[in-house]
């Protein structure tokens, strides 16, 4: 299995392009089964859970097109028509790959009425339960079925009717299933309490791209009108929010700048102001989002919450910063049980981290020093490659697989700010 090896303590500075979202990517594919007319899907990261999506939405009897972009580019063009929807079950072997296979009972239920999609198992950062996802379908009308490790959703003769529903928790996945299915039920359905992180705002304006009636985008109040068909469009992913976070927190801890290229700096509102309490300059500049780390690292005292605040996918990359500031911080991660999974790691780095429940108390330290160290889930890799970077010595990354799943080209786009890192095969 391929590793990453660093060479830390180089100071970062450059540019950098900002690959389209892959949380955003991942609700957009599924709309595919909205419609049997073609749709274009325009600055897809090049990522493994891409793939696995597209794979999923073959299975189905969906056809995809990649346009002819050269392997040297970043992000790519896909046609993706549901012309016709030939099976509606979503197996086991590719769920199990990818959470976000969950993201097609809305729509397949919406277009086919009825859909049956295998039970993601438990997860590195949690249980993450799929119950709000079946409840808000309920309340759409779909009659929901659990049995041997597969949900089946039906939809009643003449197709959901819609209906209203209320979040107990914000929750960005059943609120992006729920938009999905009711933009075809015969009715008119409302939600309250839902999630509005950008990327459902993306999908938001695919579905009205494609001739949905949503009132209420960017709100966390949404009503929507159902319509008899949608038709085909042509969309431009919005850009990773998370992916521009990280490589500010990658300047950062070198004392280093970055210009990153096509962020949009009003999505990252809550990071931005986490970077400048931590001491960092952040400025909208044309075409992107300039960051600067001249001085010594300030702690900082956030908790993770829903969109406005703080993004849990943010928390781990901004503790690796902060294992270098000048004194201690407080994180609290209050969306997910066990997201802590990086911190035995950094601290093998010499990081010196407590955790107390959902609480994580960062005392900064002078010197990080590179060690092995093993990534366990996507956002905690890059925590660990952040860290590696303004380490002494060697740090050498190894599972690699998370970090395929939602960073295009890493060790290229941090070669490009003049990080010594490397990418090579076996373990
Ligand atoms: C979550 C994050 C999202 C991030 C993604 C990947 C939030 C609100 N969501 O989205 O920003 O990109 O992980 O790391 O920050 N829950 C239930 N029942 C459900 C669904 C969720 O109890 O049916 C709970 C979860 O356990 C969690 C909370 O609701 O505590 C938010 O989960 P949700 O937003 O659905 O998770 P993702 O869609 O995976």
């Amino acid at each position: 299995m391929d590793k990453i090896i660093i060479h830390g303590g180089v100071r970062l500075a450059g540019t950098v392009p900002v690959s389209g979202a892959k949380n955003a990517a991942l609700t957009l594919l599924p709309c595919a089964l909205l419609t049997d007319e073609p749709l274009t899907l325009r600055n897809l990261p090049r990522l493994a859970d891409i793939d696995s999506f597209q794979h999923l939405l073959n299975q189905f009897g969906v056809s995809t097109m990649i346009a002819g972009s050269r392997p040297e580019d970043f992000g790519r063009v896909m046609t993706l028509a549901a012309t016709r929807i030939t099976s509606t079950v979503a197996p086991y072997e590719l769920v199990r790959k990818m959470r976000a296979s969950i993201l097609v009972l809305g729509p397949m239920l919406a277009r086919m009425g009825e859909a049956k999609v295998s039970l993601p198992g438990g997860c590195a950062i949690g249980n993450r339960p799929i119950d709000l996802h079946l409840k808000v379908l309920e309340a759409f009308g779909a009659t929901i079925e659990l049995a041997a490790g597969y949900v089946r959703a039906i939809a009643p003769d003449g197709g959901l009717p819609g209906g209203d529903y209320s979040f107990p928790v914000v929750s960005v996945g059943a609120t992006e299933n729920a938009l999905m299915a009711a933009v075809l039920a015969s009715g008119t359905s409302t939600l309250h309490n839902a999630a509005r992180e950008p990327e459902i705002v993306d999908l938001c304006n695919l579905l009205v791209a494609m001739g949905a009636q949503i009132e209420g985008i960017g709100g966390s109040d949404l009503t929507i009108h159902g319509v008899h068909r949608l038709h085909g469009a042509t969309y431009m992913v919005m850009p990773d929010r998370i992916e521009a976070g990280s490589y500010a927190c990658a300047a950062a801890i070198t004392g280093g700048e970055a210009l990153l290229m096509g962020a949009r700096i009003e999505d990252m509102a809550a990071t931005v102001q986490a970077l400048r309490d931590a001491g960092v300059l952040c400025e909208a500049r044309p075409g992107g989002l300039y960051v600067a780390a001249d001085g010594p690292i300030q702690p900082v005292t956030l908790s993770t919450a829903p969109y406005p605040g703080f993004a849990t996918d943010m928390q781990a990359q901004l503790m690796a910063l902060l294992c270098r500031a000048e004194g201690a911080s407080v994180l609290t991660e209050t969306i997910f049980e066990n997201r802590y999974m990086h911190v035995p790691e950094l601290n093998r780095m010499s990081a010196h981290i407590e955790t107390k429940g959902r609480t994580a108390i960062v005392h900064g330290v002078k010197q990080l020093i590179g060690a092995d160290v093993m990534a366990t889930d996507l956002r905690a890799s890059m925590s660990l490659v952040i860290a590696g970077l303004a380490s002494s010595g060697e740090t050498q990354v190894h599972r690699l697989y998370h970090l395929d799943r939602g960073y295009e080209r890493l060790e290229e786009k941090l070669a490009l700010l003049g990080a010594d890192i490397e990418r090579v095969g076996g373990d």
